[in-house]
Parts: C-alpha cells; structure tokens; sequence
C-alpha cells in the first residue's frame, strides 16, 4: 500500500542535499532564470551557464533592455533556443507590469510566457518560501511510483500539494527533486537506499508505474536528423551573422533539402527566434 510521505523524509533529506549554486540564494530572479535553464537542461551543463547568464543579464531591467539576439547567443549551447526567447519576455513583462520584480504570486508567475505550473512554484517556493508543491519529471515520477499507478497531472499536483510540511516548503520540495535525482531514478532506481520504500507501492517490482504517467516524459525524440537539430544550427550561425536565404539549406545541415530549410527556418522566425533581413534572417 502507498502513505502519504512522511515529514521525516526531511531529516535524511536535508544533510545530504547537492550543493547546487542556486540553492545559496533566494532571489527570484535568479532562481526563476536556474528553473527555467533547469526544464530541459541537465543540472552539471547549467551551473556554469546560470553563473555567467547572471552575470550578464543581473535582473530583469538589464534582460529585458538588451535585444533578444544577445539573450540567445548567451543561451546558446544549453538547447531548446526558445527558452531564451520566453525569459526575455518574461524580464519584458516583469518590467512592464511588476516594477521590475518578479511576482510572489501563482497567478501572475503563470501569466508570464514560458512558466507553466512548475516553474511557478519553484519560484514560491524556492525563492519566496511559500508553501508550494515543485512537481517537476523527478517528484512526478517518484508519486507516482508511490501510488502504484499512473497519475493525472491534477493527481501528482495534489498529492504533492498535501505532503508538503507547512513552512518548510523550501527544504521538503529540494529533498524530493533529489530523492528523484539520486534515488528514485528513472532508470536503476535505488530502492535498498530509499528512505521512503515503506509506504511505496512499488518497490521496483513489476512494471514501472511511472511510465505514461503525467509530467514524467517519456524518452526523448531522436535529436540527429531532425527539425530541432536544424532550427538549433540556424540559431548558432545566426549568433555569428546574418544567414542568407541561399545558405540555409547548408548551414542547417540539408544541403540537398532547401524545401526543408525554408520550411523550419520560418517556425523559427514565428518563434521569435529570428528576423528577416534581405531574403535571409539575423538575430532579432
Ligand atoms: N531541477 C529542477 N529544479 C531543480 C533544483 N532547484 N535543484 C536541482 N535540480 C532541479
């Protein structure tokens, strides 16, 4: 049978948390900028790149006054390009809207492009320390393993929702995203360390409860050969220099497919990712 997580998980927890540079501060920039790097960017490829993204772009008065072009080539490298795009946006709205600070409250950090129900309350909880349940692929993945069965997105929040300890927001959703990371994990789970096997419905016996469950993702698509490993060449030519459109089809890697080039360049340029100029793009 599967419980409720105990609060006790907190003191195995606690000691054993990764040093990660994020966790030192409590601003919310900063942290908004960690979690959103985070999405889809494992954690040893961001600490170097949150460090110099910060101190490029401080706050969101100095992101949202520079060009979106130079919040991109400061990207460039960590993937999925529109990221960089939403978190100019996002700086943009911030400014525009909340007197350059980032908003303590769900229904605002939601309204900001690019931040859906777990970016917004890593930020309650992580910067703000509010009693926000953080339901990212690892803590979706370790519910559900607990449940024995595959949750609804609604399910995994609200299960999350009722075990966090009130107060200690900060520290129980840190302790859960490791326990997903280091122990629960997706593949070679390590349930004779697992703190919490009691109460697991699982316990790595049988099929994995977690695949096709809400928020856990399932492998990721093929990157050689397709659309995204094109859109990502354009945008890193693009870093150095306006593209023309008789070079597309070569920079994004399909000399013999200009049809293909011209089609995916101009999601990119939809995206917000790119501008025309000539019958080419630069950086916007
Ligand atoms: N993954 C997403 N958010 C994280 C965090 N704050 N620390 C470690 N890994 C994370």
């Amino acid at each position: 049978m599967s419980a409720p997580l105990p609060v006790e998980l907190l003191d195995w927890g606690r000691p054993r948390l990764r040093d990660l540079p994020w966790r030192r501060t409590r601003e919310p920039w900063p942290v908004l900028v960690a979690e959103v790097m985070l999405q889809q960017t494992q954690v040893d490829r961001v600490v170097p790149r949150w460090e110099r993204f910060l101190d490029r772009f401080p706050d969101p008065v100095a992101c949202a006054g520079a060009p979106v072009g130079d919040v991109l080539r400061e990207w460039s490298g960590l993937g999925y390009n529109r990221r960089a795009v939403n978190l100019h946006r996002c700086a943009t709205r911030v400014v525009a809207l909340h007197g350059g600070l980032v908003p303590a409250d769900l229904d605002a950090l939601l309204a900001l492009p690019g931040v859906g129900p777990y970016t917004a309350r890593a930020v309650l909880a992580f910067a703000f320390e509010q009693d926000a349940a953080v339901v990212d692929t690892n803590v979706a993945r370790v519910l559900a393993r607990r449940a024995g069965h595959r949750l609804t997105a609604g399910e995994a929040q609200a299960l999350a929702d009722g075990a966090v300890p009130p107060g200690q927001a900060w520290a129980w959703n840190q302790v859960l995203l490791d326990l997903g990371a280091v122990v629960c994990r997706a593949r070679e789970p390590r349930c004779g360390e697992c703190p919490v096997a009691d109460g697991c419905a699982w316990r790595g016996v049988g099929p994995d409860p977690a695949r096709g469950s809400a928020g856990v993702g399932g492998p990721q698509s093929r990157f050689e050969g397709s659309d995204r490993q094109g859109r990502g060449r354009l945008v890193s030519a693009l870093s150095d220099g306006p593209v023309p459109a008789d070079r597309l089809a070569e920079v994004m890697g399909w000399p013999d497919d200009p049809e293909r080039a011209g089609r995916v360049a101009a999601g990119v340029r939809a995206d917000g990712l790119a501008v025309s100029c000539g019958s080419g793009y630069r950086l916007p």
